[in-house]
């Protein structure tokens, strides 16, 4: 069976600004995240370190609720038809980013609680969730670096994707709830 994708109009406005409140703060942490650790300390490294860990703190918790509210809210899709695989792998590839928008920022929050470095701005401190552990905080980190990598790398190919989607144009609408009901008792 053919399904049609989406495109970012079949989404509700609340869906709209979580999408791109999400992209934009996603896309500033790389920027931070790499000079921040080419940096030697001084008061600009500090400034960048809590920038980083506290908009990362903020997306996660945001991707939550967002995650949250996008099974609450099927989207009705009128993008160009895509062929049963090909609608199955784009649906892989965003709870993909999803379950990467958790995890590379609760491996940063985890990495930070290791290496007991939790400040954020004006003297507060991110909650620690596990024990101080410099060994663990340097593996920590290290996993939330490759994390960070590859979900940069499914972004971009997203973003490609998205484009493509953008420039073939809508054609018939039809929400998730009806395809699910189109699916056959078996699947
Ligand atoms: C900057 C250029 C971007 C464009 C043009 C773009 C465009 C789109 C479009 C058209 C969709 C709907 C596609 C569909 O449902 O089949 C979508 C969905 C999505 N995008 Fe993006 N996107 C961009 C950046 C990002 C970034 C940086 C992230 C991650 C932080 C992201 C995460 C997602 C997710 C998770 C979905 C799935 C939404 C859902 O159905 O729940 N996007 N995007
Ligand atoms: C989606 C959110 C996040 C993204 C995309 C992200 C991305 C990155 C990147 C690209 C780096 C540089 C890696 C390297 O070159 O070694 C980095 C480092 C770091 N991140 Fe994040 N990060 C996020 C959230 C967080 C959070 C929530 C925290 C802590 C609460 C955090 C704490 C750190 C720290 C302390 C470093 C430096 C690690 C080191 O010195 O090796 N990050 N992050």
């Amino acid at each position: 069976m053919n399904r049609p994708a989406a495109s970012l109009a079949d989404y509700s406005l609340t869906a709209k600004i979580f999408h791109w409140v999400t992209a934009a703060a996603f896309l500033a942490q790389f920027p931070i995240g790499f000079t921040m650790v080419q940096m030697t300390s001084g008061s600009l490294s500090t400034f960048m370190y809590s920038l980083h860990k506290s908009t990362g703190f903020f997306l996660l918790w945001l991707v939550i609720v967002r995650l949250a509210y996008r099974l609450r809210n099927p989207v009705a899709r009128r993008g160009s038809k895509l062929a049963d695989w090909h609608y199955r792998a784009t649906q892989a590839a965003h709870y993909t980013i999803y379950a990467l928008l958790i995890l590379v920022p609760l491996t940063g929050w985890l990495g930070a609680s290791a290496y007991a470095s939790l400040e954020i701005f004006g003297g507060l401190n991110l909650p620690s969730i596990i024990p101080a552990n410099e060994a663990r905080g340097i593996w920590l980190f290290w996993t939330h670096g490759l994390l960070a990598f590859a979900l940069i790398v499914i972004v971009a190919v997203h973003v490609g994707f998205a484009m493509q989607g953008y420039l073939d144009g809508p054609e018939d609408s039809v929400s998730e709830a009806a395809l699910e009901q189109e699916k056959p008792a078996s699947a």
